[in-house]
């Protein structure tokens, strides 16, 4: 070996413990440093400004309508380009729906999409222990969907890995900011979920971020069920839908990102949640993985039933993800899918795009990318295709609240 190249292997055997704990020592480190350079602690991130075609949109009104409201001096004051094209900030989208609602002339629907006495609190658990199946890209984007028609929303970031807080410029390895664990830990340094809910760059999106801390809940949980003067381990799943009960009348919709597991976390949103996405890649390997977890997931959650706490949903569905209409497997997969499992199946499909992917390299979502850095027609495909998605998902949303008129694009 070259006497300046590194050394690969240590020239006494180590075992196995030290030599991952010096490597995992080593990579956060440099990590840390880079970070702190791409990314410095309390960087804000910030929100582009919406135009005019999707302010209409996200309000469900026509461009017309805003024109006029912007020409009469009514409503806020958008920005306007030296070529006199409107943007809006997702602030003033918010100030326009107050204000349509105040002075809007139809009766028949709300602009202000909030829950009214009697709608339940929507609690959406995006599951799947298939890694990368495009859990955290929905959950981000469904969670974003909802606050820019109007919702109020919370996030629930219950993967360790804590990719859904990274999207929303949350650094766990910097920040020290605390999980949803503090709000379940079963000894006395409990915390209410208030304090550790934290806003993020969407208004009306707030955020529970992860960290390594949640992997905690894992090994905390059996030691606590083993408790014998204590019943707080054997009723465990109840922990999540105790948190959200403590912020309930702050939100309609939370969304919880779970972690790539069956494991205590997961069952735990489950038997909080009020409705199930499962997110599916429609490839054979990623099929049959999902059928298992079907018949582990069910397994499990029959003794919890017994136990007292029955998931009782309003509905679940099944999300096709990444997905390539031109591949004939895959097309083939769907169809499969479809004549299986019908109207559980959602119709729309969450297109597999580079303008999804790329907005994930610099940590954004596509609700986030400016439009102008991406192939146009690229960028409307897959917005289209989200669009489309997330408003079937409002709509499931909206008819547990037994509404029929959405709030939103259509
Ligand atoms: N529609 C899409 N088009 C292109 N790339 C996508 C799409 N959806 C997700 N991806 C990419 O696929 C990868 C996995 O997606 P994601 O992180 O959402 O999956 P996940 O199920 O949350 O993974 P994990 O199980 O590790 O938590 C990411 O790099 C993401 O950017
Ligand atoms: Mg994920």
């Amino acid at each position: 070996m070259n006497a300046n190249s590194p050394s690969i292997a240590p020239a006494q055997p180590m075992h196995f413990e030290d030599l991952i704990l010096e490597q995992g020592d080593l990579i956060s480190k440099k990590l840390h440093l880079l970070s702190m350079q791409q990314f410095p602690p309390n960087a804000k991130k910030l929100l582009r400004q919406f135009s005019l075609s999707e302010v209409a949109q996200f309000l469900g009104v026509s461009q017309s309508t805003l024109k006029k409201l912007h020409l009469e001096g009514k409503g806020p004051l958008p920005q306007t380009s030296s070529s006199g094209r409107r943007s809006y900030s997702a602030e003033q989208m918010a100030e326009l729906r107050q204000y349509l609602d105040q002075h809007g002339r139809s009766e028949a629907r709300n602009y202000v999409p909030y829950r009214r006495p009697g709608e339940k609190l929507q609690v959406i658990a995006v599951v799947n222990f298939k890694g990368g199946s495009g859990k955290t890209t929905t959950a981000a984007h469904l969670a974003q969907y909802m606050a820019l028609t109007g919702h109020r929303v919370l996030a629930v970031d219950l993967d360790p890995q804590a990719s859904l807080s990274s999207l929303h410029g949350f650094q766990p390895e910097l920040d020290m900011s605390p999980s949803l664990y503090e709000a379940l830990r079963y000894d006395d340094q409990r915390r209410s979920i208030s304090e550790i809910i934290q806003a993020t760059n969407f208004p009306g999106l707030d955020i529970v971020p992860a960290n390594l801390e949640l992997q905690e809940y894992e090994y905390d949980t059996p030691l606590a069920m083993s408790n014998k003067s204590s019943n707080d381990g054997k009723t465990f799943f109840t922990r999540i839908s105790r948190a959200l009960g403590e912020v309930d009348d702050r939100y309609d919709v939370v969304v919880i990102d779970c972690p790539p597991q069956l494991g205590y976390l997961t069952i735990t949103a489950l038997t909080a949640a009020t409705s199930v996405l499962i997110t599916i890649h429609p490839q054979m390997l990623d099929v049959m993985s999902m059928g298992q977890f079907l018949l582990m997931l069910g397994g499990i959650l029959k003794p919890i039933r017994d136990a007292g706490a029955a998931v009782n949903l309003e509905w679940y569905r099944y999300l096709i993800t990444r997905y390539e209409p031109t591949d004939g497997p895959q097309a083939q997969m769907v169809g499969f899918m479809q004549t299986l499992f019908h109207q559980f199946v959602l119709k729309n499909q969450m297109l597999k795009s580079t303008a999804i992917s790329d907005a994930g390299i610099t940590k954004q979502t596509l609700y986030e990318v400016d439009k102008s850095q991406m192939t146009r027609s690229t960028y409307e495909r897959a917005m289209d295709s989200l669009n489309a998605v997330n408003a079937e998902i409002a709509e499931l949303v909206h008819a547990s609240w037994g509404r029929k008129v959405l709030n939103g694009p259509a």
